[in-house]
């Protein structure tokens, strides 16, 4: 079996420039065509997210209405960390207090 790691992939300098920096606008106009397999979030070929379409819109939706509602921030003396195995996945969990956003 080959696993190609989405991470090392998404991080690779010789297909992304600024390689470690979060330019998220590099992803707009995102298309398989165009990307290839040096950005496969939804995994590709015969293994790949049976829910792409569905997330494409839904978790922008979520996403939005969340960060438009709320502050998140981490509690007092946790300590985020990310453990990289085929995915990336947060070491200990991840504790995130949300504060009703008070929008003038
Ligand atoms: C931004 C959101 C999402 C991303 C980036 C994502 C990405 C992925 C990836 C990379 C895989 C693994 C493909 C592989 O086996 O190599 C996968 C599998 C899967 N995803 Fe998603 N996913 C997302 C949202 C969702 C949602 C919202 C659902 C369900 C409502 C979902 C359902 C599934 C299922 C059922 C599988 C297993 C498919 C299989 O084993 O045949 N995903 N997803």
């Amino acid at each position: 079996m080959i696993i190609v790691s989405q991470y090392a992939m998404h991080h690779n300098p010789l297909y992304w420039e600024s390689h470690s920096e979060f330019i998220p606008e590099r992803f707009e106009n995102y298309n398989k065509v165009k990307f290839g397999f040096k950005y496969f979030p939804f995994g590709g070929g015969k293994y790949s997210c049976v829910a792409e379409q569905f997330a494409k819109i839904m978790v922008p939706e979520v996403i939005g209405l969340t960060v438009r509602e709320f502050d998140f921030t981490l509690p007092i003396g946790f300590k985020f960390d990310i453990s990289a195995s085929v995915a990336l996945h947060p070491e200990n969990g991840l504790e995130l207090l949300l504060t009703k956003r008070k929008i003038s």
